[in-house]
């Protein structure tokens, strides 16, 4: 099964928290947290967008702290299910755009772009990167969520977790992962600014995740322009 059909078939299932996503809504909670102690404060004047949002997981969790939000994903029916969500949440501020983010034209900027669970799906990190960038506006930030290139990254998230049906199996792949290093490298040629990196640690027997010293496995970066 290609990604994109991985990514329809798991659209029902999208918002169960005891389905093969529980450790996405599990890690979420560390996204929300670390976007809310990075941002400072006055959110409620500011714009996010959230690129590649699948069923709008973080686009929801955030959303009444801005004073917009907009998630873009390039599946349709994911789309579908972030706005059946934000509908039966009640969520106001918030607009959904069903297209390919390489290709998202628009007069707009925000303050924040969120790239979470993206880079490690992409061929070309740099023109994922790039784009972020051009929809900055002027003090905006970018987070973003990558899993290390390591031996014990591709044991955990790849021969673990996808073979004991923690995630779902062809969820990743390996060759797309990154080092810190590496996307620190595509950040100083974008001559924009990393300012934080922050590892994170899933526990699969208690299905909980927590902010760590350690990103040999899963990382958070700040970046500015
Ligand atoms: C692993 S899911 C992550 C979903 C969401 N960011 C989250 O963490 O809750 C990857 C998502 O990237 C989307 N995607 C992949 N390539 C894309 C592109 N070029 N433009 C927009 N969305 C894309 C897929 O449709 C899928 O929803």
């Amino acid at each position: 099964m290609n990604q994109s059909s991985l990514f329809s078939e798991l659209s029902k299932n999208w918002w169960n928290k005891n389905s093969s996503l529980k450790s996405l809504h599990a890690i979420n909670k560390t996204r929300v947290e670390y976007i809310l102690i990075n941002s400072g404060k006055l959110l409620k004047n500011k714009t996010l967008l959230d690129v590649a949002c699948g069923g709008g997981i973080l686009t929801a969790s955030v959303a009444n702290a801005f004073r917009h939000t907009t998630g873009i994903d390039i599946n349709e029916k994911l789309i579908a299910v972030s706005k059946n969500k934000i509908k039966d949440m009640g969520i106001e501020n918030t607009s959904f755009v069903c297209e390919d983010f390489f290709n998202f034209d628009t007069d707009e900027t925000y303050d924040f772009v969120c790239l979470f669970e993206i880079i490690e799906h992409v061929a070309n990190p740099m023109k994922l990167l790039e784009k972020a960038k051009s929809l900055l506006s002027k003090n905006g930030v970018i987070y973003l969520s990558c899993i290390n290139k390591t031996f014990i990254s591709k044991i955990l998230t790849i021969h673990l977790a996808e073979n004991l049906g923690i995630i779902p199996k062809g969820t990743h792949d390996f060759n797309l992962y990154k080092t810190p290093h590496e996307l620190k490298k595509i950040i100083d040629q974008l001559n924009l600014n990393l300012k934080d990196i922050q590892g994170v640690k899933y526990n699969p027997l208690n299905n909980i995740a927590s902010f760590s010293d350690d990103t040999s496995v899963n990382y958070f970066m700040k970046i500015t322009k």
